[in-house]
C-alpha cells in the first residue's frame, strides 16, 4: 500500500462548488444564479471569443512555453523587460510556484487572517509557516504585518483590493509599509480585481517596480477580462533574478494556446473592460441601496463582489438562498464565518438575488417571532 505523507492530513484543501448542472438537478430548478466566484457576468470579451474560434484548428500543436507574444505585449504595456514577466495558468497557480520555488525550511510567510485562501494553501505545501495577522475593520493591517517581520520572514501576501472583504489599501499606507519591509522579504502584491477599482488613491503595482526590488505584482485575466475558464494570469517581477528562480519550477507548456490568444485579444478590448467596470459599478450601487433598504450590513467594495455581514447566521442564509437557486459564498473558509460574499451579477441576476434574500430574511424573522 502507498504510504500517504502524514503532513497531508493537516492540509486545508480548496473545496470547489458543485457543477451548475448538478446543482440544478439536485434542486429541480432549470435556472440557477451563480454569484459565488467573482466571474465576469457579461461573458468573455467578444474579441477573445473571435480569436479563440480562429485558433481552434491549431490546438494539436503544443503552445509556446514562455507565452512569447503575450509576454512581449505586456513588456510594451508596462515598459519593463520580458525577463521580468511570467505568464501562468492563473495567478493562483503562480502564487503556488512562488512559494514552492522560494520558501525554504523554517522560513515564514505573513498575510491577513481574512483573505484569499490560496496564500495559506500555497504556504502549507512548503516547509515554511504562515502567520495570519488579524484584519483591522476588515482591512489589511499593514502596520501589524510589518511588526511581525523577522529574519525568518521570506514572503508577504497582500491582496489589494482584498478578497473576500473588497477593501482597499491606499497609496500612502502602502508606501509607508513598503518602507518598513526589509528587502530580503518578497512582497506579493495581488491585484486580481484591479480593473474594478475606482479609488484614485489605489497604488498601481507597476508604478513601484522600479522603487522596490522585493516586489512582485500579480494580475489575472479571470475577472474583468472574462477569461476565468481559460486559466491565465501573469506576474511582474521587480527583480529578474526572482523571476528566473521561479521559472525553474514551471512545468512545460503551462498555458494553453487558446488562453494565450484569448488574453492577447482581451488586452486590446478596452471597450469590453470599460463596459464591465461601468455595469459592475451600477450593480454595486443597486445592491448597496437594496441592502440598506433591507437593513443588512455590508462593506463598500472596490471589486466585483460585496462582503455581507448579516445579523442572522450567515451559513443558514447561504443555505436558504441555495434552496432558491441563488449561489453565494459563505466566507467561513476565509476566516469570516459571520459573513457571506456575493458577486455582482447582471442587473437581472442582482434583482433575483435581492428578491430571494428578502424572502429568506422574512422566513427567518417569521421563524423567530
Ligand atoms: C485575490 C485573488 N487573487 C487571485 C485570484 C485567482 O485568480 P486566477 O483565476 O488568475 O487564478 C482570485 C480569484 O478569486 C483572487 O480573489
Amino acid at each position: 500500500m502507498i504510504k500517504i505523507p502524514e503532513r497531508l492530513n493537516k492540509y486545508e484543501v480548496y473545496v470547489p462548488g458543485k457543477p451548475l448542472e448538478e446543482a440544478k438537478r439536485e434542486l429541480g430548478l432549470d435556472r440557477i444564479v451563480k454569484l459565488a466566484s467573482n466571474e465576469n457576468p457579461f461573458g468573455p470579451s467578444p474579441r477573445a471569443i473571435e480569436v479563440m474560434r480562429q485558433a481552434l484548428n491549431s490546438v494539436h500543436i503544443y503552445p509556446d512555453t514562455g507565452s512569447y507574444y503575450l509576454t512581449r505585449k505586456l513588456s510594451e504595456i508596462y515598459r519593463i523587460p520580458e525577463d521580468n514577466i511570467l505568464v501562468g495558468p492563473g495567478s493562483a497557480i503562480i502564487t503556488k510556484w512562488l512559494t514552492f520555488a522560494l520558501v525554504e525550511d523554517g522560513e515564514e510567510g505573513i498575510t491577513a487572517d481574512k483573505t484569499f485562501l490560496i496564500y495559506k494553501i500555497a504556504m502549507q505545501e512548503t516547509r515554511g509557516n504562515l502567520i495570519e495577522v488579524p484584519v483591522k475593520d476588515y482591512s489589511y493591517d499593514l502596520d501589524a504585518i510589518a511588526d511581525r517581520v523577522t529574519e525568518r520572514t521570506k514572503i508577504i501576501f497582500i491582496a489589494n483590493p482584498n478578497n473576500p472583504t473588497g477593501t482597499l489599501i491606499r497609496r500612502r499606507e502602502f508606501e509607508a509599509f513598503m518602507a518598513r519591509v526589509p528587502d530580503h522579504v518578497l512582497v506579493v502584491y495581488d491585484e486580481a480585481y484591479r480593473e474594478y477599482v475606482d479609488d484614485e488613491e489605489h497604488p498601481c503595482g507597476e508604478d513601484y517596480l522600479q522603487r522596490y526590488s522585493n516586489l512582485v505584482v500579480l494580475r489575472t485575466f479571470s475577472k474583468a477580462y472574462g477569461l476565468a475558464g481559460m486559466r491565465i494570469g501573469y506576474a511582474l517581477f521587480a527583480d529578474p533574478r526572482v523571476k528566473e528562480a521561479v521559472w525553474k519550477v514551471v512545468p512545460p507548456f503551462p498555458v494553453t494556446y487558446l488562453a494565450q490568444k484569448a488574453a492577447l485579444a482581451a488586452l486590446d478590448d478596452v471597450d469590453f473592460v470599460k463596459m464591465s467596470f461601468d455595469r459592475n459599478r451600477e450593480g454595486k450601487k443597486y445592491l448597496y441601496s437594496e441592502f440598506e433598504r433591507l437593513g443588512v450590513r455590508y462593506l463598500k467594495s472596490q471589486t466585483n463582489f460585496i462582503f455581507v455581514i448579516p445579523d442572522h447566521d450567515a451559513r443558514d442564509i447561504v443555505r436558504r438562498l441555495f434552496q432558491k437557486g441563488i449561489i453565494v459564498r459563505h466566507t467561513r473558509a476565509f476566516g469570516a464565518p459571520e459573513a457571506f460574499r456575493v458577486s455582482v451579477g447582471t442587473l437581472e441576476e442582482n434583482r433575483e438575488f435581492i428578491k430571494a434574500l428578502e424572502e429568506v430574511l422574512e422566513e427567518i424573522s417569521g421563524n423567530s417571532n
